[in-house]
């Protein structure tokens, strides 16, 4: 997404300025060329050496330092970047570009551009929240200007509230959403991930190995890409894809079926990544099972309900898309969940092939259609792989639009 972007970093007068220097190097990383441009007041947290030796580029810190022969380096700049991303940006230098002072190279520049320009603020607390600072942040989001953050948390002035940095993660998916088309606007998506917990005792249960990446990589790009996201989970470790994404918590596969059927008639797309269990203990222990007197111990198990065959017979005209976990005859057994859940596609992985399935930031998947189409697909980080189905999502989604024919109901 980033490779061979022209990007633009602005740094302002804020302690947290040190923080621009790992995004710059997170960005460099994902193949973004950097230029960094810095205030005067930002020079006093952080040197412009630190920012070129890490960029290759030459750091523009002067109104009247000239780039490329004898253009004007501001205007030069400015023609050829893709994005601007001003982190931190200081309560003064919003201040001064929603009131049209241009008077250094940065402010400079802001005005000069037609790409766009992500600000990312960071300052105190009552500074934020200060209503010059909240109508100039209006009068800048009016302009089009595009704001990330600021987060809650400890701040360096020593006080806590709304006013910290947002994380370098965050600022690169708001830069990435920048550049993605929104071919997913207006189409609500229901996304399930991680594994089912179903307790045995009250202090045991039963899971599997899924952490939820799959499907919070399905969750992130279907956000990035314009759909309004729920993300049903099994319980996890990971951090939130997105803020933008609400996310609901469940424990057990009634509890997943239970939500998942009260979301279902409000979504046109359900995405089941989940890894939900197929069976559990038949009755749940008051007491800690204990080891005393036996040997053994024999767990009487029952079926859980299958959400998304349930999903299959209800659905009307929703696009259904299951995955196959599968540790032998991939394809048949994926084509048989297909054909019996009503699916319109499958996402099938072995999940013995290494760099596959359970646990890792890539997948090895085949994707099956209702036609029998199928897209194999090569290693892949899961953030790709959920792109590429997203690709497949978006085909079905016009086709319906378009009222072609399709051998399940729409
Ligand atoms: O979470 P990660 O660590 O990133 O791992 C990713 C993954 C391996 C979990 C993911 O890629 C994956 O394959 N998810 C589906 C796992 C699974 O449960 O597969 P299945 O073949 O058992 O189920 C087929 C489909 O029916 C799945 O969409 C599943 O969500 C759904 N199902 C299964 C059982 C059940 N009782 N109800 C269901 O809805």
């Amino acid at each position: 997404m980033l490779k061979n972007r022209e990007i633009i970093l602005g740094v302002s007068g804020g302690i947290a300025a040190y923080k621009s220097v790992e995004l710059l190097r997170e960005l460099t990383k994902r193949g973004a060329n950097v230029h960094v441009v810095m205030t005067k007041n930002a020079q006093q947290f952080i040197t412009p050496l630190t920012f070129q030796t890490l960029s290759g580029n030459p750091v523009l810190c002067d109104m009247f330092q000239l780039l490329m022969g004898s253009k004007i380096g501001h205007v030069t700049l400015a023609d050829i970047a893709d994005l601007m991303v001003i982190a931190p940006a200081t309560a003064n230098i919003l201040g001064k570009i929603a009131n049209g002072i241009a008077d250094d190279f940065l402010t400079t520049m802001v005005m000069a551009t037609t790409v766009p320009v992500l600000f990312a603020p960071s300052m105190n607390v009552n500074m934020w929240e200060s209503s010059f600072v909240q109508n100039n942040v209006e009068k800048l989001k009016a302009h089009g200007y595009q704001f990330i953050g600021p987060i809650e948390g400890d701040l360096a002035c020593g006080s806590v509230g709304k006013g910290k940095l947002a994380d370098n993660e965050e600022i690169i998916e708001k830069i990435e959403d920048i550049f993605t088309q929104k071919d997913f606007q207006g189409q609500r998506v229901l996304v399930t991930a991680g594994p089912t917990l179903e307790p045995i005792d009250p202090v045991r249960s039963i899971t599997n190995r899924s952490t939820g990446r799959m499907g919070f990589a399905m969750a992130r790009m279907a956000r990035r890409r314009g759909a309004e996201v729920t993300l049903l989970t099994g319980p996890h470790y990971l951090s939130l894809p997105r803020r933008d994404i609400p996310q609901i918590v469940v424990n057990s596969a009634r509890e997943m079926h239970d939500a998942a059927m009260h979301y279902f008639e409000d979504c046109h797309i359900v995405i089941m990544a989940a890894a939900v269990a197929d069976f559990r203990p038949k009755a749940i222990l008051e007491q800690k099972i204990t080891k005393r007197k036996n040997e053994t111990h024999i767990l009487e198990m029952e079926k859980n309900p299958d959400i998304l065959k349930e999903l299959g017979e209800k659905k009307k005209n929703q696009i259904l898309v299951g995955f196959a976990a599968e540790t032998s005859e991939l394809m048949e057994k994926a084509e048989v969940k297909l054909k019996e859940k009503n699916l319109d596609l499958i996402v099938a992985n072995d999940v013995t092939e290494p760099g596959a399935g359970f646990g890792v930031d890539t997948n090895i998947v085949k994707i099956l259609d209702a036609l029998g189409k199928v897209k194999k697909l090569p290693l892949l980080s899961k953030d790709e792989v959920a792109d590429i189905i997203l690709d497949q999502v978006v085909k079905l989604v016009k086709m319906k639009e378009k009222g072609r024919p399709w051998p399940r109901n729409w």
